[in-house]
């Protein structure tokens, strides 16, 4: 059994506008040194998904079961979760200056970090400590970089700082969600080996949360894309970049410079999908991405369900047009 095993994720929050349905039943799961990279264009449920195992979407209505190390976090309690969240699942957002405080230096927010796990080591300890965890995560000359305040270091710096402050407890699992939309091309590519490195060091699980395939390309070992909500199509990264079966896996694969998805990610986008992404306030029947396929049938009006593709059945896709391994597809 993987290390975290969702199945049939749902979220939803109540508005003054209606109820916006964020994730639609969504599966999924990782083991111990694996990464699971989560793709999809901005509004397709991804950080709704992964916030909502971890508690921290307080208005949100969720269904389905998250179990990490056999334990349903969907049905713990405030109390446990915060425990989960400062030890055994580490997170870290796109913003790192969100995830800092503006008035202390990075050190002792590090420290701060180490002391809340482990209340027993001292001050001094949890100092060097907080400066061995620079080192880890890459920080020149960690010793001064502690001392900084956040706005002091660039956002490569502070990324990896907040890395830091992630990997304070020794978490089992590290939720990274766009670890790297702030960053330029050369620094991107640098976080992203760091992740890597630190993942096989460690022997942690890595879930990569990007709206850019490119990004987890090079270290992903399965890729999860979602669109409104679902899965469009889920598998080995190498199956499904080869391979790709949605036509909005292949859609956004055609939207990512080649280069660009063996170097990490970045670059110019070459062709965007056209159209608007679905409004999750109201979900018609059907396949989402129906409004926007080049393929779409009559029969998409049908929710497609997501079944193996032909050949492996580690690789799954939501479309119709999928043939699955009765070869039923058309
Ligand atoms: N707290 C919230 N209240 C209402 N709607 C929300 C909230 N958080 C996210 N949403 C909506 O849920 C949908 C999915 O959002 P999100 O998970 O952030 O997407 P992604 O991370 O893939 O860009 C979006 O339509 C977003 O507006
Ligand atoms: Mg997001």
């Amino acid at each position: 059994m993987a290390l975290l095993e969702v199945t049939d994720l749902r979220v939803s929050f109540d508005t003054p506008q209606g109820v916006v349905h964020a994730v639609r039943g969504l599966s999924f799961g990782v083991g111990e040194g694996r990464t699971l990279g989560i793709v999809g264009e901005s509004g397709a449920g991804k950080s709704a998904g992964v916030q909502a195992l971890l508690g921290l979407l307080p208005g949100a209505r969720t269904g389905g079961r998250a179990l990490f190390a056999g334990r349903d976090l969907l049905t713990a309690g405030e109390k446990e979760l915060r425990r989960v969240r400062g030890g055994r699942i580490g997170m870290v957002f796109q913003d790192p200056l969100a995830g800092l405080h503006p008035l202390y230096p990075v050190g002792r927010q590090i420290a701060e970090a180490v002391r809340a796990h482990d209340p027993g080591i001292g001050r001094r300890r949890a100092r060097e400590r907080a400066i061995e965890l620079l080192a880890l995560a890459g920080v020149p000359d960690p010793a001064r970089r502690a001392a900084a305040y956040p706005h002091r270091l660039s956002g490569g710096l502070r990324q990896r700082a907040l890395i830091a402050m992630a990997l304070a407890p020794g978490p089992r699992l590290l939720i990274a969600d766009e670890p790297t939309a702030a960053l330029d091309a050369t620094v991107r590519a640098q976080i992203l080996d760091l992740l890597r490195r630190l993942r096989d060091e460690r022997g942690m699980a890595l879930i990569v949360i990007s709206h850019d395939l490119g990004v987890v390309a090079g270290l992903a070992d399965e890729v999860l894309v979602m669109y409104g909500g679902k899965a469009a199509e889920r598998g080995g990264r190498h199956p499904l970049y080869r391979r790709p079966q949605h036509p909005y896996t292949r859609g956004l694969l055609a939207s990512v410079p080649s280069a660009a998805l063996f170097a990490g990610g970045g670059g110019a986008r070459l062709r965007p999908i056209p159209g608007p992404p679905p409004d999750p306030r109201d979900p018609q029947p059907g396949c989402a991405f129906r409004p926007r396929c080049p393929h779409a049938l009559a029969r998409c009006g049908e929710d497609p369900p997501l079944v193996p593709v032909a050949g492996d059945p580690a690789h799954l896709a939501a479309c119709w047009l999928v043939r699955g391994p009765e070869g039923d597809g058309p």
